[in-house]
C-alpha cells in the first residue's frame, strides 16, 4: 500500500529540524507506519530501522503494551499539574528508575527532552555548590565534539561548531575539554581503544587555568553519540571521575543515548563502572513512543536542597510536562518490557557478532575506522575531497533506498539498532552496508 506524498506547496509549512529542507522537499522521505524492527515508508516499502528510530525506540516500534499503557491513561486522567501537585505515576516510574541505578542514584527531576535534561543538570549542578556555600562554582566544562542537545547550556557546554557558531556568545564561563579521537592512534579498536587515557589529564590544566573554586560541573558523554561515536578510551572516565573528586566537581553524564540498555547495562555509566554525580537521559525511557527526559541525581544532591522553611520551594526549575502522566505510563511500560525480555542486558549478548559484522566491512573502499560498545557502532569514511559529509550522505540515501535506515553525521554512518534485533537482522544491516560502500564513489 503507498500513500501519496503531499504536494511540494503542502510541504513548505513545515520547517524541519536538524535537516536539509530544500533538497528533502524536493524527494521526500515520509514514514507512515512501524512495527518491530522495521518502518514502512510512504511507497510501500519495509525500512530496517538500524537506529531505532533516532537512538530511542530501544525496545522495537509499536509495544502494544506501552500503546496499551499510555491509551488507558490519557482516558483516565489526561493531565496533572506537577508543581505543588503530584499523581502516582510519576512516583512510581521515579523509585523504578533509581532501583536500575541499584542505588547509586537517590533522585529523579523529570524533563521532556535530553536537551532539558542537559540544563536541568547543569542549574542542578550550579545551585548544588551555592546551597554549599561554594557560590564561586559556576564554570561548566564540556568537550570537544560533545552533543548535549540545543538548548543555550547544551551548545556552550557542547563542542560541535555549527551548533555553536550561529548562536552568539552563549554562555559565560565555559570551557572544554578535548576529545578524544585520534584515527592514527586507534582506528579500528574493537571495544574501547587503548590509546587515549592521557586526554583526561587536560582538566588539570583547566583546573590550573580557572582555579578549582571556580568550576561547577564536568560534563560528557560516555560514548559521544551525535559527532560518531566515540568510544572512550580504556582508563580516560575513570581519570575524570578522579580529577573531579581531587577538586570537588561534579562528573555529569549525558546518557540521553547510552541509558537504558544501550550498552548492555541499564546505563552505561554501570557498564564501565565508573560512577558520575548526575545523569542526564530521555529517549530510551518511554522508547521514544512519548517525549519524556529524567535527570538521576546521586544520594547526597538533593539532600543539599532541602533546607530552609519546609513551606519554601527548594529548586525553581520545573517544566509544565515534567512527569506527564502520559509520558510516566509510557516510561512504566517501557521498562515492564525491558524487564520481561531482558533488554537491558541484551547488548551484551549481541555484542560480539555485532561487533564482527560490523569490522567485517574493513577493507571495504574508503572506510579509514570502525568502532563500537555495545549495541552501538560506527563506520569512519574518508571525506572526498573538498567536499566533506557527501560521501555519507549519500551512503544514507543508498541505504535508505535499498530498504535500510542508518544515521551519518559528518562522514561517519552510525548505527544503534532496536535492542530487540536477530542476529540474522544484524547480518542483513550488514551485507545492506558493504553492498552500499562497495559501490559507492
Ligand atoms: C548525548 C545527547 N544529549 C542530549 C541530546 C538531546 O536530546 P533531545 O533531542 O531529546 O533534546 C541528545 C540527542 O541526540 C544526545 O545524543
Amino acid at each position: 500500500m503507498t500513500t501519496p506524498i503531499p504536494a511540494a506547496a503542502d510541504l513548505e509549512a513545515l520547517w524541519m529540524p536538524f535537516t536539509a529542507n530544500r533538497q528533502f522537499k524536493a524527494d521526500p522521505r515520509l514514514l507512515v507506519a512501524a512495527e518491530g524492527m522495521h518502518y514502512t515508508s510512504h511507497d510501500g516499502r519495509r525500512v530496517l530501522d538500524a537506529v531505532a528510530g533516532l537512538w530511542c525506540v530501544n525496545a522495537g516500534h509499536g509495544r502494544r503494551r506501552i500503546v496499551e499503557a499510555v491509551q488507558r491513561q490519557v482516558a483516565e486522567m489526561d493531565y496533572a499539574p506537577p508543581f505543588q501537585m503530584g499523581h502516582p505515576a510519576a512516583f512510581e516510574l521515579a523509585g523504578r528508575l533509581t532501583a536500575l541505578t541499584q542505588g547509586k542514584m537517590g533522585q529523579v527531576f523529570f524533563t521532556n527532552s535530553g536537551s532539558e535534561s542537559v540544563d536541568t543538570a547543569l542549574k542542578i549542578a550550579i545551585a548544588y555548590h551555592r546551597l554549599r556555600g561554594e557560590g564561586t562554582r559556576t564554570r561548566l566544562i564540556g568537550r570537544e565534539r560533545g552533543y548535549h542537545g540545543v538548548g543555550f547550556g547544551g551548545i556552550s557546554v557542547g563542542g560541535i561548531v555549527s551548533n555553536r557558531k550561529f548562536f552568539g556568545p552563549l554562555l559565560n564561563g565555559v570551557d572544554h575539554l578535548p576529545h578524544t579521537h585520534s584515527l592514527a592512534d586507534m582506528a579500528f579498536s574493537r571495544g574501547q581503544p587503548d590509546w587515549g587515557a592521557h586526554l583526561a589529564e587536560d582538566l588539570e590544566r583547566l583546573v590550573a587555568l580557572h582555579d578549582a573554586s571556580t568550576i561547577a560541573a564536568v560534563i560528557v558523554e560516555p560514548i559521544a553519540g551525535s559527532t560518531g561515536v566515540l568510544i572512550p578510551p580504556k582508563g580516560y572516565l575513570e581519570r575524570l571521575r578522579a580529577i573531579c573528586d581531587r577538586h570537588g566537581i561534579l562528573l555529569i553524564f549525558d546518557e540521553v543515548i547510552t541509558g537504558y540498555g544501550r550498552t548492555g547495562a541499564p546505563f552505561a555509566f554501570q557498564r564501565l563502572g565508573v560512577t558520575p554525580d548526575l545523569v542526564t537521559t530521555a529517549k530510551g525511557l518511554t522508547n521514544g513512543t512519548v517525549p519524556m527526559g529524567a535527570v538521576l541525581c546521586r544520594p547526597g544532591i538533593y539532600e543539599t536542597f532541602m533546607q530552609g522553611p519546609p513551606a519554601a520551594i527548594e529548586l525553581f526549575h520545573g517544566y509544565t510536562y515534567s512527569g506527564h502522566p502520559l509520558a510516566c505510563a509510557a516510561g512504566l511500560a517501557t521498562l515492564d518490557v525491558y524487564a520481561e525480555e531482558n533488554l537491558l542486558t541484551r547488548a551484551l549478548e549481541l555484542e560480539d557478532d555485532f561487533a564482527t559484522a560490523l569490522h567485517d566491512l574493513r577493507g571495504l573502499p574508503n572506510v579509514v575506522d570502525i568502532r563500537n560498545l555495545g549495541l552501538v557502532g560506527a563506520v569512519e569514511l574518508a571525506p572526498r575531497p573538498g567536499a566533506p559529509g557527501a560521501r555519507a550522505s549519500e551512503a544514507f540515501l543508498e541505504c535508505y533506498r535499498r530498504g535500510l535506515l542508518v544515521r551519518y553525521t559528518g562522514d561517519t554512518l552510525a548505527f544503534s539498532p532496536p535492542l530487540v534485533i536477530s542476529r540474522a537482522q544484524i547480518g542483513e544491516i550488514f551485507a545492506g552496508v558493504r553492498a552500499v560502500l562497495a559501490e559507492l564513489a
